[in-house]
């Protein structure tokens, strides 16, 4: 039996007409439900600009169900859960820039909940599945909507926020004009991934993992975010954007602070906060021509919305470094692509040899495979029977979810909102330095006018990359 959350809330979801919605809220609301998670009192409102009845909302919401549970999701379809789910979703049509429609909004809510009876829900959770540039006129209409300022309404953004440090800079300045830094949740997916929880689980929970993620004991450290997708139908975003901004800035950057960070000895939000921070901003990389890698997937420039010049990156690698004595000298190699061969977000880290080992043994690794398996790997060496030669052992594990426990990363987020739990969770200062040297990259790239490659589809890796190699012995270690 799983935890019953114990508040009556609501749950709007803006943007409920959208992709993010229909494909990873709607869904992660299912999974919860299919766990007898929710309580006897819950709404779940759909905001969006058109119109449409309670029914055909419901409608959509079942149909991205179904699609959920058909795509070979560990959650089975369940028709008595989704309609007994369904009883307790609605619907209101409104423009996200006009006051009057928060202001009939509240409302709606008002009455609904005197309709359906049990009084008022106690949290208010308010999921933003809209573009980016949406954000603000939301905020502000729901701050002078909202009937009380005592309603306990919990905010929830996903990434990105801004485009550079100064935009995110001037959005959390403006965000801390209506609301509490404690209402304020700041979501990267990435963080939801039980496998990326697992990272810093283990670290605080063994020794001997600590004891080995010293700077001196590692030879490097790499991250790979590889996807099978192209960009589609969001070239009219994507091509605006890039690769660097769209998995760099948060996802890998989060990915690199959990395994280089110190482990606080509370394991409270602000700690683990704390500690992110610090480590993020002595990440750096060293402005040279060769630790930069760009490309772009054969064919991308003909997709609708991407521009027929674009010389936007589909891929990136880099060769970072974290400014700390306790980290010099240790390379942090990072490579990202769309349209490879094989989807694979990995962690490795590459130890350092013992002084007196040939320089052509095997190093040992310690791996994290964090999607789609999700296994941790410590790769030794060992002579077997009389062989003098070393072969290869590695030791596996899987590091998610067992049995009935699994549940999609924005479900695990959406229990943590109604927690109040921002353990995994984004805090303003570390999206700022992630900025920082995101925006350090890009200013280097237009500046030195670093090239862009193309490469085919499919590819394992562009062979272009391995220039960023530059001691000969160095090379991507394969999870
Ligand atoms: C999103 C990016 O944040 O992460 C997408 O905007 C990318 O471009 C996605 O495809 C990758 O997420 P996941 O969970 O599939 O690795």
């Amino acid at each position: 039996m799983f935890q019953v959350i114990q508040n009556s809330f609501l749950f709007t979801i803006f943007g409920a007409s959208g992709d993010l919605a229909k494909i990873k809220i709607f869904p992660s609301l299912y999974a919860l439900a299919t766990q007898h998670r929710l309580p006897k009192q819950y709404f779940i409102v759909g905001y969006a600009r058109s119109k449409k009845t309670n029914e055909e909302f419901r409608q959509e919401f079942r149909e991205s169900i179904k699609k959920y549970c058909q795509k070979g999701s560990k959650i089975a379809f369940c028709n008595e859960i989704i309609e007994e789910l369904l009883s307790h979703v609605f619907y209101f049509s409104g423009q996200y820039t006009e006051l009057g429609d928060f202001e009939r909004y509240f409302e709606f809510l008002e009455n609904l909940s005197k309709k359906e009876g049990g009084g008022p829900p106690e949290t208010h959770i308010t999921y933003f599945s809209v573009p980016p540039s949406t954000f603000q006129p939301i905020l502000q209409n729901i701050a002078f909507a909202r009937k009380s300022r005592e309603d306990d309404i919990r905010v929830v953004l996903e990434k990105p926020f801004g485009e550079d440090q100064a935009s995110a800079e001037q959005l959390f300045h403006f965000i801390s004009r209506f609301y509490d830094e404690k209402q304020i949740f700041l979501l990267d997916h990435y963080l939801g991934k039980t496998a990326v929880q697992s990272i810093l689980t283990l670290r605080h929970h063994n020794s001997v993992l600590n004891l080995l993620l010293e700077g001196k004991n590692i030879a490097s450290i790499q991250i790979t975010a590889h996807e099978t997708v192209g960009v589609e139908d969001r070239a009219g975003y994507f091509d605006n954007v890039g690769l660097i901004k769209d998995m760099f800035q948060s996802h890998i950057t989060q990915l690199l602070a959990m395994i280089t960070m110190s482990i606080p000895i509370k394991a409270d939000e602000k700690s683990f906060h704390r500690e992110k921070q610090s480590i993020l901003a002595a990440l750096d990389f060293t402005p040279k021509k060769h630790n930069i890698f760009r490309a772009q997937y054969k064919g991308y420039k003909d997709i609708s919305g991407a521009k027929k010049d674009s010389q936007t990156e589909t891929y990136f690698g880099a060769k970072l470094k974290i400014d700390r004595e306790s980290w010099y000298g240790v390379p942090i190699f990072i490579r990202t692509g769309k349209r490879m061969k094989t989807k694979l977000t990995s962690l490795v880290v590459e130890f350092k040899k013992l002084p007196f080992q040939p320089e052509d043994t095997e190093p040992n690794l310690l791996i994290f495979e964090l999607q789609p398996r999700e296994m941790i790997h410590i790769k030794l060496l060992n002579q077997f029977g009389k062989s003098s030669e070393y072969h290869e052992i590695g030791t596996s594990e899987s590091i998610a979810c067992r049995g009935d426990d699994c549940l999609p990363e924005h479900s695990l987020l959406i229990l943590d909102v109604l927690e109040r739990n921002k353990l995994h969770f984004l805090s303003f200062p570390e999206i700022l330095e992630s900025w920082r040297v995101t925006d350090a990259i890009l200013k280097f790239i237009e500046e030195k006018e670093i090239p862009l490659h193309e490469y085919n589809l499919g590819d394992h890796s562009p062979e272009g990359i391995q220039g960023m190699f530059q001691k000969s012995h160095d090379r991507w270690f394969e999870a």
